[in-house]
């Protein structure tokens, strides 16, 4: 692409504009780009609405909570094959955690953005119920549950805040311009690097590389098997509000407030057969924090006899991205119509990698799966914590 090509991109692109989306814990439309469903993870956009400066106005419509993306007409807001039926990480009530969204470098267009967990047990399930799609409505009065239960940056103690709704316009943390340091339109040295200081493709989109917007928050003092955290970011420039969630668990403090909320999940439709994600902390009243966690991955994948799938990635349990080093799958559970390959591993809480699923052939040759790097991180939890990643060969 030459120089001039490159100057009209901003152009180009004036009619979509702002872009991201939630990683970590990764969103249902995480899961659902890595599952090869959706195309462009940061392109769930509810528009065109007001976004600014009144930061609730715009009514989630039909993208809900959880978002919905046009582009491949994935309404997020159900379970589907790929996300909503295990939980992707397990919290402990009032501690701080990391969280991270990734915003496109030609989708930078400030704002604010905020995280939030909805305490109403009954109106979260609506979005954990297998084949059920949550009416216009339901969708509204949960958005209005998640914004109530805003997890507010200045929770954290010693955190920088910028960016988010909970610091008003006459303080110094009130920041609505650019999460990069150079204007999207700015000539030369555009968007050098992120909020974060990460460099360009320190997280991925499919549009021109993508910034980690990295946060922490503070849990609430709540419990509960299987809910949702939902991100939102309010963009300044544009008429857009981008919505994504992401299915976690939280287990009780032990604080004593836990009587209440088990009796909420327990008649709740959330518990599916593909649920494997156990905690221990209802029957106890202390948590023994996690070293390590049983990890399941399982793939599916269509080999033929004498192919062997592997997984390898980025830490040295996985052999450090060497083919010669890769962990076995067992195709034990394989049929023709469940072509399961899987494997279970003791991985330290916590742990983010990268990783992939390769194929070795009966010649010894190594097929890769396709681009991006998948990526994961281990979740933190009480000891005895299980969890499975599924994931189809791509
Ligand atoms: C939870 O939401 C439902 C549906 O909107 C409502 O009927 C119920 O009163 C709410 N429960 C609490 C405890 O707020
Ligand atoms: C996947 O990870 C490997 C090893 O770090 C890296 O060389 C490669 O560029 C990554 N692929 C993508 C698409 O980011």
């Amino acid at each position: 692409m030459n120089a001039a090509s490159l100057l009209l991109l901003p152009c180009l692109l004036s009619m979509v504009n702002a872009h991201g989306y939630l990683t970590i814990p990764s969103s249902r439309t995480r899961l659902g780009f890595e599952a090869g469903i959706d195309t462009c993870p940061e392109c769930s956009i509810l528009e065109p609405v007001t976004a600014w400066p009144d930061l609730e106005a715009a009514q989630v419509g039909r993208s809900g909570p959880c978002g919905y993306n046009a582009r491949v007409s994935v309404d997020y807001n159900q379970p589907g094959d790929y996300w909503g039926n295990t939980v992707v990480a397990t919290y402990t009530a009032n501690d701080i955690v990391e969280v991270q969204w990734c915003v496109d470098n030609n989708g930078d267009h400030g704002g604010m953005f905020t995280y939030g967990i909805c305490q109403n047990q009954t109106l979260v399930d609506l979005f954990l119920t297998p084949g059920y799609l949550p009416t216009t409505e339901e969708k509204q009065a949960a958005e209005d549950c998640f914004l109530e239960g805003e997890l507010k940056c200045t929770d954290v103690d010693g955190q920088t805040c910028g960016y988010n709704p909970d610091c008003t316009s006459d303080q110094a943390c009130y920041r609505n311009d650019w999460y990069t340091c150079n204007a999207f339109n700015a000539d030369t040295n555009r968007a050098c690097q992120g909020v974060d200081g990460a460099a360009l493709n320190s997280c991925t989109t499919t549009i021109a590389g993508g910034y980690t917007v990295t946060k922490k928050i503070k849990i609430p003092d709540y419990d509960s098997d299987h809910t949702l955290l939902r991100f939102r970011w309010n963009s300044y420039q544009t008429a857009q509000v981008y919505l994504h969630c992401a299915d976690i668990a939280i287990s009780g403090s032990g604080s004593g407030s836990s009587t209440s909320s088990s009796t909420a999940t327990t008649g709740s439709a959330t518990t599916t057969s593909t649920t494997r994600t156990s905690t221990t902390t209802s029957s106890s009243t202390t948590c023994t924090a996690a070293t390590t966690v049983s990890v399941t991955f399982d793939e599916l994948v269509t080999t033929t006899y004498g192919e062997n799938i592997y997984l390898t990635g980025s830490i040295s349990q996985l052999g450090s991205w060497s083919t010669s080093s890769a962990i076995a799958l067992s195709a034990s559970s394989y049929t023709s119509s469940n072509p399961l390959w899987t494997v279970t591993m003791d991985l330290l809480a916590g742990t983010t990698f990268e990783y992939k699923f390769i194929k070795i052939e009966t010649d010894g040759s190594v097929v890769w799966e396709s681009d991006p790097n998948r990526s994961y991180t281990v979740p933190t939890g009480c000891s005895g914590l299980e969890t499975a990643v599924s994931a189809t060969w791509r």
